[in-house]
This record gives structure tokens, sequence and C-alpha cells, in this order.
């Protein structure tokens, strides 16, 4: 008796210390207060290494690449500015990384997925229908308007499609400081994946498949 009470404590605190580990979470945790991006460092590292310390200056820790619409001219009508370690090395190891999302109307930030980061997002202006679709196909939507926000959990396929008559501003917020963004019809229809793999898939007809391929030359 007594010995199953301890197995059961002792179960209890083998899940207890799993859950503390950072399996759950996405970005490790950084190891010190900063570590601000070599981008052009050649050692290779899950990551970035560090700036030397005595290098980094309040610029490092300042971003202005959100004060300017994004260019929506082009075929998805929708322009998405990073702010990740690529573009603001200072978010290096920090585990968080945002977007801003300019959308005209009628325009799509088209199916995607983040491998890394669950994301969050808030409308400033305009009108979006919000959804992402479950691994088990079901989909969750709404439209909102100023001030509502939305959530994706990690990795599940998403969009913006902009439904108002003017455009659309919205931020977006990730747990990793470089969430990486899987475009469905990129992934698919603008890399070298053979056509075969495509017509079996959709099981369709080439043309099909050469037609939608077109619509993505660049
Ligand atoms: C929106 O889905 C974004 O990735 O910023
Ligand atoms: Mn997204």
């Amino acid at each position: 008796m007594a010995a199953s009470l301890l197995l059961h404590l002792l179960c209890c605190l083998i899940v207890f210390l799993l859950l503390l580990l950072p399996s759950h979470s996405a970005d490790p945790d950084p190891l010190q207060d900063f570590c601000v991006a070599n981008l052009s460092a050649t050692v290779s590292v899950n990551g970035f290494p560090c700036k030397p310390a005595s290098e980094v200056t309040s610029d490092d820790f300042f971003f202005d690449g959100f004060t300017e619409e994004g260019n929506t001219t082009n075929p998805f009508a929708s322009f998405l500015r990073p702010a990740n370690v690529l573009t603001f090395p200072a978010l290096n190891t920090l585990g968080i990384a945002m977007n801003r999302v300019d959308i005209a109307p009628g325009g799509i930030n088209p199916p995607h997925s983040h491998p890394r980061a669950s994301e969050v997002g808030v409308i400033i202006e305009g009108k979006l229908l919000v959804g992402f679709v479950t691994t088990n196909n079901v989909f969750y939507s709404k439209v909102l308007t100023a001030g509502q926000m939305f959530v994706v959990p990690r990795g599940l396929v998403h969009f913006q499609l902009n439904v108002g008559d003017r455009k659309a501003l919205a931020y977006t917020a990730f747990n990793s400081h470089l969430p990486g963004a899987a475009l469905v019809p990129l992934n698919l229809f603008a890399s070298s994946i053979p056509n075969e793999v495509l017509t079996k898939t959709f099981r369709v007809d080439a043309d099909v498949i050469d037609t939608i391929k077109s619509k993505f030359k660049s």
C-alpha cells in the first residue's frame, strides 16, 4: 500500500518535473541579458553568436521598420514586414518577434504556418476575416475589427483576408526570434516538388498543375 502511494507520488513528481522542462515552449530561454546577433559570423550555431558587448549601442535595441506602410501592390495585395532576428538582431535568443501586416481591400495574407512559434495578433484598422485549421481539418474563424485580437497555435495553417472596404493594418507577435513562415501555395507550387506528386496529390491533370504553377512564377 505504502509502496503504491510512493510510486504514485513519484509519478506525479516526474510529470511535474517534465512540465518544468522547456519542451512546451518555443525558443530556449536566454542565458544572458542580451545577445545582439552577429549576423555575419561564420560560426554556425542554433541561433546566432553574440556581437561583442563592447560594440553594442542603444541603436541595437530600437527598430523603426514598422513606421512605413507596406506596399500592397502585388498579387496577394498584402505586405508583411517582419521584425525578427534577421531584421532586428537584438531579438536574438529572446524568443520574440513581430510582423506589421498591411492588407489592401480584398487582399489576403495567404494560408501559411509558422513551424517555430504560436502567433497572436491585434487588428489596428480595417476588417479582417482571420482563421486557422487544426490538424483534424477543423476550421476556426472570425471577422475582426480594430482592437480585437486572435491567436494561432504553433504550426497550424492560418490566413487573414481583408473583407472590409478599406485597407487593414494588424500587428502580430510570435514566441520565437525567427518563427519561420511556410506559405502553402508557394511551398507546393513555387518549389521544385515534381508535378507527378502534385497531380497525384490533388487528383487532377498536369495542365491544372501547370496553370496553378504559372501563377507563382516570379
Ligand atoms: C500573420 O499571419 C503573420 O504571420 O504575421
Ligand atoms: Mn502567420
